[in-house]
């Protein structure tokens, strides 16, 4: 199909998903409607970005209603490839980013980043996609892409979208879906907090009492661990321990049996 949509000089982008699609894989869709030409959906839950067997599991299903909603948001192909497809018996390459994959959710889940270098990479050449387009809610995963496509010279231009938030500011999330009614009630209490957080080190609160004062906010509000809450450089995620530069405010905190993470510029 991709050929002959290239044949008559038609542009194609790609959006990777998990499944489970929400509205804000669906803004994804629109966006990449308004820059190409054809719009490719990917759904593969990939096994080698879980750093649990228990957390591939419970990764939430939803096959007939990823499709209603492809169809009814006219996506022109979507690509479902099986575990075999896309890892055949023999497979043992590993694409592997340096640098921006280090620390955040690169520490908090082992491996993680290699699995998605890997898996990505293979479905933009997969699709041989001229776009791209990925939510900013995954920071860090957009620059580790952004990054392993550069370096790789695929040549595909990787679009970062904006987070599309729940009305009481709560990012959206695949995973949402799996909090008890208690904890989605508490859960928009971490995005006020990297508000506040931000707001705090705009106003010239040093980053290590500011960071420390919204730990203490979100686990007062009722959240398990915090993985982390860091002031990042926004273009390449270098640490930051003062604000002098344009900054990405990122979390991780869990929530029963759930991990969610935001982001913010500051
Ligand atoms: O963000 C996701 O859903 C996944 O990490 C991705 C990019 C589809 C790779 O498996």
């Amino acid at each position: 199909m991709v050929a002959d949509w290239r044949r008559v000089g038609q542009s194609v982008a790609v959006v990777p998903t998990m499944g489970a699609l929400h509205e804000g894989h669906i803004s994804l869709v629109r966006l990449a409607q308004a820059r190409a030409d054809r719009v490719i959906v990917t759904i593969f839950i990939n096994p080698k970005q879980f750093n649990s067997a228990s957390d591939l599991a419970k990764y939430p299903r939803t096959d007939d209603a990823d499709r209603a909603k492809l169809i009814e948001a006219g996506v022109d192909l979507l690509f479902n490839p099986s575990g075999d497809d896309m890892y055949p018996a023999g497979f043992a390459t590993t694409v592997s980013v340096a640098g921006v994959s280090d620390g955040l959710c690169g520490s908090a889940r082992p491996g993680h980043f290699d699995g998605v270098s890997t898996v990505v990479a293979k479905l933009f050449l997969q699709t041989g996609a001229d776009f791209a387009f990925f939510g900013e809610k995954d920071f860090q995963q957009l620059k580790v892409v952004e990054r392993m496509a550069r370096d790789l010279d695929i040549p595909i231009e990787v679009i970062p979208c904006p987070t599309v938030r729940e009305a009481d500011g709560l990012a959206m999330s695949s995973r949402n879906m799996r909090l008890s009614p208690e904890n989605r009630s508490i859960a928009p209490r971490l995005a006020a907090a990297l508000k506040e957080t931000a707001n705090r080190i705009r106003t010239g609160v040093p980053v290590a009492e500011a960071l420390a004062e919204g730990v203490h906010e979100i686990t007062a509000a009722g959240f398990g661990a915090v993985d982390y809450l860091e002031l990042r450089s926004a273009d390449d995620l270098q640490p930051l321990t003062h604000f002098d530069r344009p900054a990405r405010l990122l979390v991780a905190a869990w929530l029963g049996d759930i991990r969610l993470i935001d982001n913010i510029p500051v």
